[in-house]
């Protein structure tokens, strides 16, 4: 059976990324943009999900300006939480199973890395925060709806570390990057993947499943900042690889505190789902070559 999916977010990483691997999957997915419906409005989020009755919904999309979140934390609010628990009533008044997607930055990475999904949460910052009360408020309004919590995304689109730190080398200026935060790589490739098999299983599932409720999703491995720059430029660059300096997070003020080690558990992923994800070097080899050829 061709499962429908309604999709908020087109453009984001993980937005084009369902789009492109949809058509390798037997769902029909209609994705709604910016355009079509602005998630800082709940009300019109929850119709949208009432007109369109679809099988799954999958909320790509979010408040992700970390440090800009401090400042608007109202937007924030609205996006991150208060609209994906009016999209899951919505999705629930219908029938409809919901994905939801979170983040590593519900843990304070103050120790007891790597976190299960259980352990105690502690947001440092205004968008974990919000994170967690959406994660909170798509529990409580739908049994049917589970809350994958992923880390540092990357791909060859969008704005990502990977991007960010290729386009900073070749302005060739010092780099100094920071060496004591450390965390899991995840390409939105994969996390897309993962999605798209998981809403042909969920749409079918009943309330109770083992499935629902919160999953950690990452590419396997852990790595600081540095040397996940390190690596980047290893493997797009080779010799003409640029020397990475060490930072402390202390010494590089941003609006937003970050947590130092909020590293997620893999275990559930694998016991509950049957997935072990690949390496973050390999998952990185296909979005620098994606960029190559692009270039
Ligand atoms: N990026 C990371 O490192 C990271 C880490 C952990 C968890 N996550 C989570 O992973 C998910 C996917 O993240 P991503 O990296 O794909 O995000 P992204 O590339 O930053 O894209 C964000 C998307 O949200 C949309 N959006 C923002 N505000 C909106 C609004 N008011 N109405 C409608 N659309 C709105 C954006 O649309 P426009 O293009 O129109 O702005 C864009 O499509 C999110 O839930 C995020 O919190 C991300």
């Amino acid at each position: 059976m061709t499962v429908k999916i309604l999709q908020f977010g087109t453009t984001g990483q993980l937005g084009v990324e369902l789009l492109r691997q949809a058509p390798a999957h037997d769902v029909a997915i209609t994705a709604l943009g910016r355009g079509d419906c602005d998630l800082a409005d709940p009300a019109a989020a929850a119709r949208k999900v009432e007109e369109l009755r679809p099988d799954v919904v999958v909320i790509a999309a979010a408040y992700t300006a970390v440090d800009l979140a401090e400042s608007e934390q109202d937007a924030a609010h609205a996006v991150n939480a208060a609209t994906p628990g009016a999209i899951a009533a919505a999705a629930a008044k219908v029938g409809a199973a919901l994905i939801n997607v979170s983040t590593d930055y519900v843990f304070d990475g103050e120790g007891g890395a790597p976190y299960a999904e259980d352990a105690a949460t502690n947001p440092l910052n205004t968008y974990g925060r919000t994170k967690l009360e959406g994660e909170k408020a798509v529990a409580a309004a739908n049994p049917r709806s589970l809350s994958i919590r992923t880390s540092w995304v990357v791909s060859p689109h969008g704005k990502n570390f990977v991007k960010t730190m290729l386009r900073v080398a070749a302005a060739g200026n010092p780099l100094k990057v920071v060496d004591d935060q450390s965390g899991r790589p995840t390409s939105a490739a994969d996390l897309a993947g993962f999605i798209l098999g998981l809403a042909e299983t969920l749409a079918a599932a009943p309330a109770g499943d083992r499935r629902f409720g919160i999953v950690h999703f990452a590419n396997d491995g852990e790595v600081t900042w540095r040397d996940f720059a390190v690596e980047i430029f290893r493997q797009a660059l080779g010799d003409a690889a640029p020397e990475v300096g060490a930072q402390k997070t202390a010494d590089y003020v941003t609006p937003a505190k970050r947590p130092l080690r909020a590293t997620m558990d893999l275990t559930r992923l694998n016991r509950d789902f049957g997935v072990s994800p690949r390496a973050w070097q390999t998952a990185l080899k296909d979005i620098i070559a994606e960029l190559k050829a692009a270039d």
